[in-house]
């Protein structure tokens, strides 16, 4: 099965436990909170960090055009959204089961200003410089071609836009790089190589201008002009 493949089955499930997901995302059941604390030790507070520090590059009355990929189940963002409604928003993933359950998110806030496309972070379907803000949230831990995913979200950004998200880093917490390798990779959830908080932040500053690159536990929060 190739790798593309198995993280799709990976999402499928997922998708159909979005309330599980959800919980998890933002600390807000029994079970999310357990997990955040016992593999990504992060409490509540920690948790709302390093999700304030990945969106701190989309202005409060942010008006332009902006990308979302992977949108996953909508849970961290449709509630943006819904505080955006003179932006063009576009959202894509690669798991259509994932993407569903943001649709009915989208739908239930109702929020108008949102697209949905299903398609590959590694080949977008969006024209050179389309978008004023990239917003990838962990996405790039996931992605099977890495390499690809940087090279396409750079393109299909505006000179002067930005490009801000998160996704795991390794090194920052031993017992989340633990649960990383036994758990989430061999689920095809997680697909190395990772990046490290140092590696981001080189990587990002020969591509963009002023990355900033910060790390809460073992997730890396960055926010860079193109
Ligand atoms: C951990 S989820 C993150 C979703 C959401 N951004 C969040 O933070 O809750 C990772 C997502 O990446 C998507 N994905 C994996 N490979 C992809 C690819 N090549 N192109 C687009 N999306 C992809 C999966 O379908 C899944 O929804």
């Amino acid at each position: 099965m190739s790798r593309k493949d198995q993280i799709r089955d990976a999402y499928k499930t997922t998708g159909g436990q979005a309330s599980f997901y959800d919980g998890m995302m933002t600390y807000s059941t029994w079970l999310g909170k357990a997990i955040c604390r016992i593999v990504w030790n992060m409490d509540g507070e920690k948790n709302a960090a390093y999700l304030e520090k990945a969106l701190s590059g989309i202005p409060e009355d942010f008006s332009g055009k902006l990308l979302e990929v992977p949108v996953g189940t909508g849970v961290l963002t449709m509630p943006v959204y819904q505080t955006l409604p003179r932006a063009a928003i576009t959202c894509l993933d690669y798991s259509p089961d994932m993407m569903a359950a943001a649709q009915e998110k989208a739908k239930r806030l109702g929020i108008a200003n949102v697209t949905f496309t299903q398609g590959d972070v590694g080949a977008l379907p969006f024209a050179d410089e389309s978008f004023d803000i990239v917003l990838s949230l962990n996405g790039f831990h996931a992605f099977p071609d890495k390499e690809a995913a940087y090279r396409e979200t750079f393109r299909v950004l505006k000179k002067g836009g930005t490009f801000c998200g998160c996704f795991y880093i390794r090194d920052e917490c031993r017992r989340t790089d633990w649960f990383i390798r036994h758990l989430y990779q061999p689920k095809g959830f997680f697909t190395a190589p990772y990046e490290t908080q140092s590696s981001l932040r080189e990587r990002l500053s020969q591509m963009y201008e002023n990355a900033e690159v910060t790390a809460v536990e073992g997730i890396g929060c960055f926010c860079c002009r193109k």
